[in-house]
C-alpha cells in the first residue's frame, strides 16, 4: 500500500481486518518497522479518537510522531493553484506539503466538508493536494467525503462480534442539531457494500448518499422495518447530499431506542463517536451490553496500526 484514502486503496479488506486483529493480540510485534521514521499528523479540524489512536499505533509500530493544529498551530493554508495570496492564508499548499514531506516519512491529514460546494467537497481537494506535493504516503484521518480508518475499525468490530457468517448490518440515520458531513456514512456503506454482511441503508426521504457510496445496498425508509432482524445497528446522522449540506428535518423519531432496539436479533449498537447522548440514541442503549461504542474506538487503533504497517512495509 503506498496511500490510504479510500478502500479502493485496499486488496484485500478481510487480510486487512485479519491484520488490525493481529496487532490487537501482539501490539508490539511490528516495531521495528518505524525505527528512526517519522509520521506527521496534520489536524484542519478538531478530533479526540482519530489523533489519540493514530498517534498510538504509530508509537506501537516505533514511528515518531508529528501533530499539529493547520491555522493555529502552523500557518493558514491555500489550497488553490494559481491564487493572488492577499487573503487570510500566508502558505500555499505547495510548499507546506513539500516541507512536511521532507520531515515526515507518512503524512495524515484530517480536513472534513465545508458543507457549501458539494462538487469541491466532493473533489477532495485538500487531500490531492497533499498527494501531489508531499512526496510520501498520505494516509486519510477523515476527508470531505471518507472516514476510512474509522470504517476499517467498524469492520474489525463486526467481525469480531459477528452472530453468524453474513450479519444483517444496518446503517441508520439519527437526529442532530446541525448539519454533519457525509464522510462516515459514505465510507461506511462503501466498506460494507464490499464486505460479507446483508447491508440495509435506513434515512428518512432526502438524506439519499450518493449514488457511488450508496451502491446496491438496500434502502428502506421505514427505520422500524430496516431494524427487524439486524446483527448489528449503525446510527449516524449525515446531512442531504441532493440539497447539498441542509437539514430537510428535526429528525425527531429517528433516534434509536431500546424498544427500537428490541426489533433486532439481539442486535449489537454501534456508533463512530463522539455521539449526543439521547437526542441520537438513548442512555439506556449506550448503557447496555449491546452497545460497541467503546469497543469501536478502541479498535482505531488497530485499524490504525494495520494501515501504518502495509505502508511501511512498502517504503
Ligand atoms: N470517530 C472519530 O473520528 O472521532 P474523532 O472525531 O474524535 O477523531
Amino acid at each position: 500500500m503506498n496511500h490510504f484514502l479510500s478502500v479502493h486503496d485496499v486488496t484485500n479488506i478481510n487480510d486487512l481486518v485479519a491484520a488490525g486483529l493481529k496487532a490487537k493480540s501482539d501490539p508490539f510485534a511490528g516495531q521495528h518497522l518505524g525505527k528512526n521514521k517519522t509520521i506527521g499528523l496534520l489536524f484542519f479540524n478538531q478530533s479526540f479518537r482519530t489523533r489519540i489512536s493514530t498517534q498510538k499505533a504509530a508509537e506501537n509500530l516505533g514511528l515518531k510522531v508529528i501533530s499539529l493544529n493547520v491555522g493555529s498551530d502552523s500557518w493558514g493554508l491555500e489550497m488553490e493553484d494559481g491564487v493572488f495570496m492577499d487573503g487570510s492564508k500566508a502558505e500555499h499548499v505547495k510548499e507546506a506539503a513539500a516541507v512536511i514531506g521532507r520531515f515526515c516519512n507518512i503524512v495524515g491529514v484530517r480536513s472534513f466538508a465545508g458543507l457549501e460546494d458539494r462538487d469541491s467537497d466532493y473533489a477532495e481537494q485538500v487531500f490531492h493536494q497533499f498527494k501531489r506535493y508531499a512526496g510520501v504516503p498520505i494516509v486519510n484521518l477523515e476527508s470531505a467525503t471518507r472516514h476510512p480508518l474509522q470504517s476499517l475499525a467498524d469492520c474489525i468490530t463486526i467481525a469480531e462480534y459477528k452472530p453468524v457468517e453474513r450479519p444483517k448490518v444496518v446503517l441508520t440515520w439519527l437526529p442532530h442539531i446541525k448539519p454533519l458531513p457525509q464522510a462516515v456514512a459514505n465510507s461506511f456503506a462503501e466498506w460494507m457494500n464490499r464486505s460479507d454482511v446483508e447491508f440495509v441503508i435506513t434515512h428518512p426521504e432526502g438524506y439519499e448518499l450518493a449514488p457511488q457510496f450508496a451502491g446496491d445496498a438496500r434502502v428502506v425508509c421505514d427505520q422500524r422495518e430496516a431494524l427487524e432482524g439486524a446483527h448489528f445497528v449503525y446510527g449516524k446522522n449525515w446531512s442531504s447530499y441532493n440539497r447539498y449540506g441542509q437539514m430537510l428535518t428535526d429528525g425527531r423519531g429517528w433516534e434509536i431506542t431500546e424498544e427500537k432496539m428490541a426489533l433486532t436479533d439481539n442486535g449489537y449498537f454501534m456508533h463512530c463517536l463522539p455521539v449526543r447522548r439521547n437526542l441520537k440514541v438513548t442512555d439506556g442503549v449506550l448503557d447496555s451490553p449491546q452497545s460497541l461504542v467503546i469497543e469501536q474506538a478502541a479498535n482505531r487503533e488497530w485499524s490504525a496500526q494495520a494501515v501504518l504497517r502495509e505502508i511501511l512495509l512498502g517504503l
